[in-house]
């Protein structure tokens, strides 16, 4: 295994361009894959740059299928803070994916069992594509600290630094939700391809310990230097080359 490939780029704009045209491959490689996309901000310049290719009809996202990454618990289910809203405004609706065309995470009735039963749909489908972020304290989706290769699809406690990570995008005043389920290790691990994308200078000490330091379960992302996985990061992220 020759371990991730890491890409330093100066800003948002080339991150995006660089990322679309890596997924750009694997969908005109696999035209059915089956896909999963993180929210957060990261991934938006890549799925506005995939959006406005499908629009000058230079990639065709007609048969890709979606298996969410994660989604909190006990929110309505039209309450718009969900992370399937911000997937759907964001990349499933721009790239024109129906919900017939996507897996959704359990978020109620008994989660253990249901979670299982994701666990083996997906496994039978298989992951063609993860585009991942990273969070400020290593997790991937939200497999916070401590998650192992074998982690499966379940339900989490948030940890206080991704509650408060996450509350800037969740309203003044308001609680960002602290349980929430997530898609599992193995799948994320074990996908065909993998999109990891990070930005911004307060990414930085946790980009260095994903890619390059200690391997193990206090930091879930640093599993992936066991894989090909592809990083985009930026400048700011990473430092000066
Ligand atoms: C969130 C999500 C992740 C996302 C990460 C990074 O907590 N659960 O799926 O990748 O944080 O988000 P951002 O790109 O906004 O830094």
């Amino acid at each position: 295994m020759a371990g991730p490939r890491i890409t330093v780029v100066q800003d948002g704009e080339e991150l995006a361009r660089v990322a679309a045209d890596l997924v750009a491959d694997v969908i005109s490689a696999i035209p059915a894959a089956s896909i999963v996309a993180a929210t957060g901000k990261t991934p938006m310049g890549l799925y506005a740059e995939l959006a406005a290719r499908r629009r000058a009809g230079i990639l065709d996202t007609g048969a890709i299928s979606a298996v969410q990454l994660d989604e909190y618990l006990g929110l309505e289910p039209d309450d718009d803070r969900s992370l399937l809203g911000w997937l759907q405004r964001s990349f499933l609706e721009p790239l024109g994916v129906g919900d017939d065309r996507v897996l959704r995470l359990p978020v109620d009735g008994d989660l253990d069992t249901a979670c299982a039963a994701f666990d083996r749909t997906v496994e039978a489908r298989g992951i063609d594509l993860a585009i991942l972020g990273l969070g400020p304290n290593g997790h991937l989706g939200f497999n916070e600290p401590p998650s192992d290769p074998k982690s499966p699809t379940r339900v989490v406690e948030l940890t206080p630094i991704t509650l408060e990570a996450n509350a800037r995008y969740w309203g003044e005043g308001a609680e960002v939700p602290s349980e929430a389920v997530t898609l599992g290790m193995p799948h994320l691990l074990s996908a065909r391809t993998v999109v990891l994308v990070i930005a911004g200078g307060g990414k930085r000490d946790i980009a260095r310990r994903a890619l390059t330091g200690p391997i193990g379960p206090e930091v879930p992302a640093s599993f992936l230097q066991q894989t090909d996985a592809a990083v985009i990061v930026d400048r700011d992220a990473w430092g000066e080359p």
